[in-house]
C-alpha cells in the first residue's frame, strides 16, 4: 500500500503538453484531437473517423487555429479515403473530392484549410495510373508530411521572430495562435518558446480573447504548464499595458494574409495593432507561407466568418447576460490594415512593407526550396 503510494506520487500529473493537438490514430483509422472546447478544465481526446465529425469538430472548434485545421482536414481526407470501398479511379476520385468540398466547408476564414485538402487532392490527381491501394498510400504519406512539415515551419518561424525581441521583453499576443493552435511550437508562441530554451525570460501577456476566450482558456493555459511568465488580461487592456510601457513587440498569428500584406486573424487584432501604432510597439504577424493567400489581393476579399449570437450572449455564463431578442454581430475574425504591420514572419524569413513585393518574394523562394 505504501510502496503504491509512494509511486503515485512520483508519478508527474499530465498536462496538455503531454497530448498531441491532432494526430493520426495508431490502427490509421481515425483524427485524434484534444478537444479544445473542454480545456482548460478538462483534458480530453476524441476520436473521429466519420467526414461528419471530422467537419464538426473543426466546425465547434474542437480542433482550431489554422494550422491545426489544416493538419486536421488533411488527415480526415485520409481517413475518409482509406474507408473507400470503389476498386475504380474514377468513383474513388469523385468519393474524394465530395469528402473535401464537405470538409472545406467547415470554416471560411482560414486558407490553410483549403491549401492542406488542395495538397490532398493532387496526389489524387496526379496518380489517377495507380491503384486505389497505392494512392490511398500516397495519402497517407502527404497528410502525415503535412503534419510534419508544420513542425519545422513553426520552429522556423520562431528562430526569425526570435531575432526580433532581446531578453526580459514584454511581449503581448492575442487569441491563441500557439502549441494548440499547430503541432508543436505554435507560430505567435514559437519564439517565446524558443527564447525559454535560450533563458530569455520573457513577461508574456495574453489577451483572453472574447468572445471563444482562446486566451484565456488556450494561451493562458498551454504557456503556463509550460513555466512561461504569462499575465492575463481582458482584451480592453491592451491599451494600458501598452501605456505603461511592458510591452516591447506583439505576436500574433494569422489565418489569411492577402497579396497586399492586409491580414485576417481573430476577432479584436485590430484593435490591438491600432493601439500598438499609438504607442510606437511594432507589431508583428506569424505567418506560415501556407497562410498567405497571393490570389486574394486585399482584406476586402477575405470572407469573414460569422458566428452564432449566443456565443456572445451567454455562452461561458451561468445565465445569460444580454437581454432576449438583442441583435448580435459576431465576426469570428477582423482584418488588420497592412499599414499597421511592421513585419510578417514567415518561415523564409521577416516580409516587410511593402508586402506586395515582399511576399511574393518570400512566396517565390518558398517554391524554389
Ligand atoms: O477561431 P479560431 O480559434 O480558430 O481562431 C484562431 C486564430 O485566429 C489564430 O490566431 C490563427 O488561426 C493563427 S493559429 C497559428
Amino acid at each position: 500500500m505504501q510502496e503504491k503510494l509512494q509511486k503515485e506520487t512520483m508519478e508527474r500529473k499530465k498536462t496538455i503538453r503531454d497530448y498531441e493537438t491532432v494526430a493520426l490514430s495508431e490502427d490509421g483509422k481515425a483524427v485524434v484531437i484534444l478537444d479544445q472546447t473542454k480545456l482548460p478544465g478538462t483534458i480530453e481526446q476524441l476520436r473521429l473517423e466519420t467526414a461528419e465529425q471530422i467537419r464538426e469538430a473543426i466546425y465547434l472548434l474542437k480542433v482550431r487555429g489554422a494550422p491545426a485545421i489544416g493538419v486536421a482536414a488533411a488527415l480526415g481526407a485520409y481517413v475518409l479515403a482509406k474507408q473507400s470501398r470503389a476498386v475504380k479511379y474514377d468513383d474513388f476520385a469523385g468519393e474524394f473530392a465530395r469528402n473535401k468540398e464537405f470538409l472545406n466547408s467547415a470554416r471560411p476564414t482560414a486558407v490553410n484549410l483549403s491549401w492542406a485538402l488542395n495538397r490532398m487532392e493532387s496526389v489524387v490527381k496526379n496518380n489517377a495510373d495507380k491503384s486505389v491501394e497505392e494512392i490511398q498510400e500516397l495519402l497517407r504519406r502527404e497528410a502525415l508530411g503535412i503534419r510534419e512539415e508544420d513542425i519545422r515551419v513553426c520552429r522556423a518561424i520562431g528562430e526569425y521572430g526570435l531575432s526580433l525581441v532581446k531578453p526580459h521583453d514584454g511581449i503581448l499576443t492575442h487569441c491563441n495562435a500557439g502549441r494548440l493552435a499547430t503541432i508543436r511550437y505554435g507560430t505567435a508562441t514559437a519564439p517565446i518558446y524558443l527564447g525559454q530554451e535560450k533563458g530569455y525570460a520573457f513577461r508574456v501577456f495574453a489577451d483572453e480573447t472574447r468572445p471563444l476566450l482562446q486566451g484565456a482558456r488556450l494561451t493562458a493555459c498551454e504557456l503556463h504548464s509550460a513555466g512561461v511568465d504569462v499575465t492575463l488580461i481582458c482584451d480592453n487592456m491592451s491599451g494600458a499595458v501598452m501605456r505603461n510601457g511592458w510591452v516591447d513587440a506583439v505576436f500574433v498569428g494569422c489565418d489569411r494574409v492577402a497579396a497586399n500584406g492586409d491580414t485576417a486573424n481573430k476577432i479584436g487584432t485590430s484593435v490591438v495593432a491600432a493601439v500598438a501604432k499609438q504607442y510606437q510597439v511594432p507589431f508583428y504577424v506569424c505567418a506560415p507561407t501556407s497562410t498567405i493567400d497571393m490570389d486574394t489581393p486585399d482584406g476586402d476579399g477575405i470572407r469573414i466568418e460569422q458566428r452564432p449570437e449566443d456565443e456572445v450572449t451567454q455562452m461561458w455564463y451561468r445565465e445569460r447576460m444580454a437581454p432576449e431578442g438583442i441583435r448580435v454581430y459576431n465576426p469570428a475574425f477582423d482584418v488588420t490594415d497592412h499599414t499597421l504591420i511592421s513585419g510578417i514572419v514567415t518561415e523564409y524569413g521577416v516580409a516587410r512593407p511593402p508586402y506586395s513585393s515582399s511576399l511574393r518574394k518570400i512566396c517565390r523562394a518558398g517554391k524554389q526550396i
